[in-house]
């Protein structure tokens, strides 16, 4: 008995195995949508491909896929078996697939609107497409080339998000809707204050809950739990996921400013040098009337990365940031405790909210 009991496998390992299954079908759904579009283009004339091939060398160049991973996540948690799956795999499937190439979108525009030389440890589209207009020694400008065509490259890859999301109805439908509109908010936020260079703790943190706790987390989790029939859930993903995302969008700010760039993929103080309030600058100010001082400073005088990365330090705010970081992940796992969710799933969330957190890219 002890030997058959053993050969059963456990239904955490179910779950997993089922999680994975998922995900490895929305990369391979993505990846045809994306080589369909670039064959079909490509037979018209090579030129028109180029926007199609910089949305697939992206998606190509890796990432965490945590927008698919919360929505088969959600819709697995909320009840879905495997054999229930089944009904709905493929509108699980094409959602989160929908949600990476949205983020492609998001990640596209935000290179440009950020200035990034690099993403996902490879040169981002703009710089790239700048980089091949001065090697070819094409008229016009470079920089408004490359910008050309990753602005394009992002309208084509929000199209193909909008019609895998097309086939949404209900509840699902408008949750993507609020999502997208959310991140493009959050990202007009978050220019409009690293413009005015205005430190407000309150304003950062909305910025963060917009492009980090609804757009990556809530809404994604919201998003698989509409498809399986089971919006209920909405409540405690919310709860979950504003607080997860603060801490996540934490991450980022401490990642940015002090973290290694040869791991996390983008370069290390872009945030500083584009005048960003973050959450993290916006708490150094706060609490500190050096860091306040520098960042009224810059708006007059120009940029002092150095310094500001120096008083960055001096003031103590990474250690109050990572406080703050546990605080977060312990509410969000709290958040979970009342749920009604499946015992093995909560460990599952719990679980995710650490990694999410605690990462290093
Ligand atoms: C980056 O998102 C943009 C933010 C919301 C901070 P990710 O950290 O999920 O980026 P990838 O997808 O893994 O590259
Ligand atoms: C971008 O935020 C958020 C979205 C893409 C919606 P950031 O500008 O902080 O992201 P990174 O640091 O460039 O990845
Ligand atoms: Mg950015
Ligand atoms: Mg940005
Ligand atoms: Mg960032």
């Amino acid at each position: 008995m002890a030997g058959s009991a053993e050969a059963v496998p456990e239904r955490g390992a179910v779950d997993q195995e089922a999680c994975g299954r998922l995900l490895d079908r929305v990369d391979r759904r993505i990846e045809r949508l994306l080589s369909a579009e670039e064959a079909r283009w490509s037979a018209v004339d090579a030129r028109v491909a180029v926007p199609v091939a910089a949305v697939a060398e992206l998606v190509a160049a890796g990432g965490k896929r945590l927008r698919p991973l919360f929505c088969v996540t959600g819709y697995l948690a909320a009840g879905a078996t495997a054999d229930e799956a089944v009904t709905d795999e493929n509108m699980v499937v094409d959602a989160a697939a929908a949600l990476e190439l949205l983020h492609a979108f998001a990640l596209l525009h935000d290179d440009i609107m950020d200035n990034s030389p690099i993403r996902r440890g490879v040169p981002t589209a703009h710089a790239a497409y700048a980089d091949l207009h001065a090697r070819r020694g094409w008229a016009g400008e470079s920089r408004r080339y490359g910008e050309g065509v990753a602005i394009l490259a992002g309208d084509l890859a929000l199209s193909y998000a909008n019609r895998l999301a097309g086939g949404l109805a209900g509840p699902a439908a408008r949750v993507w809707h609020e999502l997208v509109t959310e991140m493009i908010v959050g990202q007009q936020l978050d220019i409009a204050l690293a413009a005015e260079t205005d430190p407000d703790p309150e304003l950062a943190r909305w910025v963060a809950v917009c492009k980090s706790g609804r757009y990556t987390i809530h809404r994604p989790l919201a998003l698989g739990a509409a498809i399986a029939g089971h919006p209920g859930l909405d409540a405690a993903f919310e709860a979950y996921g504003v607080a997860a995302g603060e801490a996540f969008q934490l991450r980022d700010d401490l990642l940015d400013a002090f973290g290694d760039a040869t791991v996390t993929g983008k370069p290390t103080g872009l945030d500083i040098g584009g005048h960003k309030m973050t959450l993290l600058v916006a708490l150094a100010a706060a609490k500190d009337p050096r860091v306040a001082r520098l960042v009224g400073e810059s708006r007059r005088a120009g940029r002092n990365p150095a310094g500001l990365r120096a008083a960055l330090l001096a003031s103590g705010v990474r250690a109050e940031v990572e406080e703050r970081i546990d605080a977060l992940v312990a509410d969000a796992r709290a958040a979970l405790a009342d749920a009604g969710l499946p015992h093995r799933w909560r460990l599952r969330l719990e679980e995710l909210a650490g990694m999410v957190a605690y990462r290093d890219r």
